[in-house]
């Protein structure tokens, strides 16, 4: 027997979220891995707890928490820093990790529940990839509902343009990647609004925000760049007193998408 890993996209909290596929493959496992990030995101641990108790229905699952080691301050770092620092801390999550793995009967099913889908700014399939390469592990990947999708869907556009391109980048990129002709830009893991660089330089596009997309506390604006800007900065604040914390992401585009 291998080992088997599911590498499982579980969308963006709610139990509707979660595909039949992906159900499936929940219901396959018997130990979760999951990286503890501390108190601040103990609502993203408890919200996969829940999914597990809802959606499967043998009782053998278990759900392990594996400390999350040491980051660094990344908004010091430049982008070769950047890159090494994430390097670094993969390896030791991957350590970790096979340390769990081995240790398990040989026909162990390990889960990493995957927010949103594993394709979009999510390290779980390369770190999977370095598990494979030190254990012998079969792999599956199941898609999830990603944060871009629900906004598009929660807005009721698009994001292309007709025959246009999707550009999907982070906060920190964005300043420097934005050109005139870029088609729509999605925007994730911005933690200060970059997009308030393009008010000058593009006052006319049109954004489409949302915090805590597909979730209960969900908050959307859209408009005019320049003219909303500043309501997104007070609802985005809001939103992080409330919680605590903040998950958002936006579409800007050239012109109103969908009309
Ligand atoms: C590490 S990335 C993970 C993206 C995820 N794999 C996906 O497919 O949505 C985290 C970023 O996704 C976005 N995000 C995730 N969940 C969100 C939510 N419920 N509402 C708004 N943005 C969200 C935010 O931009 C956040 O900074």
């Amino acid at each position: 027997m291998t080992r088997r890993i599911n590498v499982i996209g579980i969308g963006l909290g709610a139990a509707e979220h979660v595909t039949g596929q992906a159900i499936a493959a929940m219901n396959e496992v018997d130990v979760f891995l999951v990286p503890d990030k501390g108190e601040s995101k103990s609502e993203l641990l408890d919200a996969r707890r829940q999914l597990c108790s809802t959606l499967i229905s043998h009782s053998r699952w278990e759900l392990r928490t594996i400390i999350d080691p040491e980051r660094g301050p990344d908004a010091q770092r430049d982008a070769a820093q950047y890159r090494e620092g994430v390097a670094a801390w993969h390896s030791a999550r991957v350590a970790q990790y096979v340390a769990q793995i081995a240790a398990l009967p040989d026909d162990a099913v390990v889960g990493f529940l995957v927010w949103g889908d594993p394709a979009f700014y999510d390290s779980t399939i390369r770190m999977v990839d370095q598990i494979a390469a030190q254990i012998d592990v079969d792999v599956r990947v199941i898609a999830g509902l990603s944060a871009i999708q629900v906004l598009a869907a929660e807005h009721r556009i698009p994001l292309n343009a007709v025959g246009e391109p999707v550009h999907i980048t982070t906060g920190r990129r964005l300043a420097q990647e934005w050109t005139p002709e870029i088609g729509t830009v999605v925007v994730m893991l911005d933690g200060r609004l970059a997009c308030r660089e393009l008010v000058n330089r593009a006052p006319d596009s049109w954004i489409y925000w949302g915090a805590c997309v597909g979730m209960p506390q969900q908050r959307l604006i859209a408009g005019r760049l320049a003219e909303v800007i500043g309501e997104i900065e007070r609802v985005r604040a809001e939103v992080r007193a409330e919680l605590g914390w903040v998950m958002d992401v936006y579409a800007i585009a050239p012109a109103p998408l969908g009309r």
